[in-house]
């Protein structure tokens, strides 16, 4: 059996203000009417998957209601919903849902998936997870071919051939500065981290175990004290804030001889940014893309999104408008990393 986790309690303020505290981007519907997270749902749960167990959703405590509304519009009943009282990245995460699955399911392996990513080809992604899933003793991420020296993820240089699309990791570099990102892309042997990951929940607290112990500790003390009522998990305040907060990828992937690398051939992208949503497109002849109420006139590459009213720019170049009820963001699109310091601006009374 696989347990399916769904990681969705960050903030994606990257792409404020559409994505705000309120409402961060995985339960934003960026094209149709399903939010990125009922779409990592729906990309799962087809007919004859079998080996397939009902999820876990991990959480913060004000997305409860959310995560409910949408996860009843799919249908779907989960095995529990992980209510984090604050965010301490994702390693904690990787902690709480092995504990679980290994209580539901001592032989199951985990299946750690954000709920942020849009990917293609489902049924080959599908066919890649059960191959590495038949792969003993290993904690498995896939991987992706990189066309550009990002900075914003984890890069894997793989080693020989384990077995299937299955390699050896020589070496996991998580955010490396960009020099070494670009040494990083001309070598056909590395590529992107894609962000999840499959394991034998036994293995994951093992390895956490030996190179972050103060994180198994504390997030399994979380999760002892936690109140249970149905399929709701409110992890214990106290005992989860003492956890240090800290990603899977530095706390264990880049210090365990366990790891392993799926070469994952399918259309990815980590949707972070607004130049990454501008480079999903569509885009017009002169590089527009144009979103709800947009005219765009005598422009080239640049992105607006309109909400809530009309909103017309021309004669502007690589530039970034998106328009909400509540703000107007304006930016040279190179800059959308930096959307990050208008957030926290904005928090301390900017
Ligand atoms: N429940 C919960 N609680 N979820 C969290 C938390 C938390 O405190 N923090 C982050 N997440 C969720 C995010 O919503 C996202 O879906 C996922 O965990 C990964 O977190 P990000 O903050 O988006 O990580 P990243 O994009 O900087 O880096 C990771 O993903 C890259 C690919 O997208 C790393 O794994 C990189 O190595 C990788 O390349
Ligand atoms: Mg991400």
């Amino acid at each position: 059996p696989i347990v399916p986790v769904l990681m969705c309690g960050g903030a994606g303020s990257r792409l404020w203000p559409l994505s705000n505290e309120t409402t961060p981007k995985q339960f934003h519907a960026f094209a149709g009417d399903r939010s990125m997270f009922q779409l990592t749902l729906e990309r799962l749960y087809t007919d004859g998957r079998d080996e397939l167990c009902a999820p876990i959703i991990v959480t913060g405590e004000r997305y409860v209601d959310l995560v409910r509304e949408q996860l009843a519009e799919l249908d779907l009943e989960p095995l529990s919903i992980v209510l984090e009282p604050m965010g301490r990245n994702t390693a904690p995460v990787a902690v709480i849902a092995s504990l679980l699955a290994r209580e539901h399911a001592p032989e199951a392996r985990v299946l750690l998936l954000p709920a942020d990513h849009i990917i293609g080809e489902p049924e080959r992604l599908y066919e890649l997870i059960q191959g590495a899933a038949g792969v003993e003793d290993r904690i498995i991420t896939f991987g992706v071919r990189p066309d550009r020296p990002e900075t914003g993820y984890g890069y894997i240089r793989r080693g020989r051939r384990l077995d299937g699309e299955v390699f050896e990791i020589e070496r996991f570099t998580e955010k490396p500065d960009l020099a070494r990102a670009e040494a990083f892309v001309k070598d056909p042997e590395f590529c992107w981290n894609a962000g999840f990951f499959l394991f034998p929940p036994s293995l994951l607290l093992a390895e956490m175990g030996a190179y972050q112990p103060d994180v198994l500790e504390a997030a399994d003390a979380s999760l002892t004290a936690a109140r249970r009522d149905g399929p709701l998990v409110r992890l214990d305040p106290a005992r989860f804030a003492g956890c240090p907060s800290i990603s899977i990828d530095y706390a264990v992937m880049e210090k365990t001889r366990k790891a392993a690398v799926a070469a994952c051939d399918v259309p990815w992208s980590d949707v972070g940014s607004w130049k990454e949503l501008w480079r999903l497109g569509p885009a017009d002849a002169r590089g527009n893309v144009a979103r709800g109420e947009a005219l765009v006139l005598d422009s080239d590459n640049c992105l607006v999104h309109a909400t809530s009213r009309k909103v017309a720019v021309l004669g502007l170049t690589d530039v970034v408008v998106v328009e909400t009820p509540d703000a107007v963001l304006v930016l040279p699109i190179d800059r959308s990393q930096d959307v990050k310091a208008v957030v926290e601006a904005l928090a301390s009374g900017a």
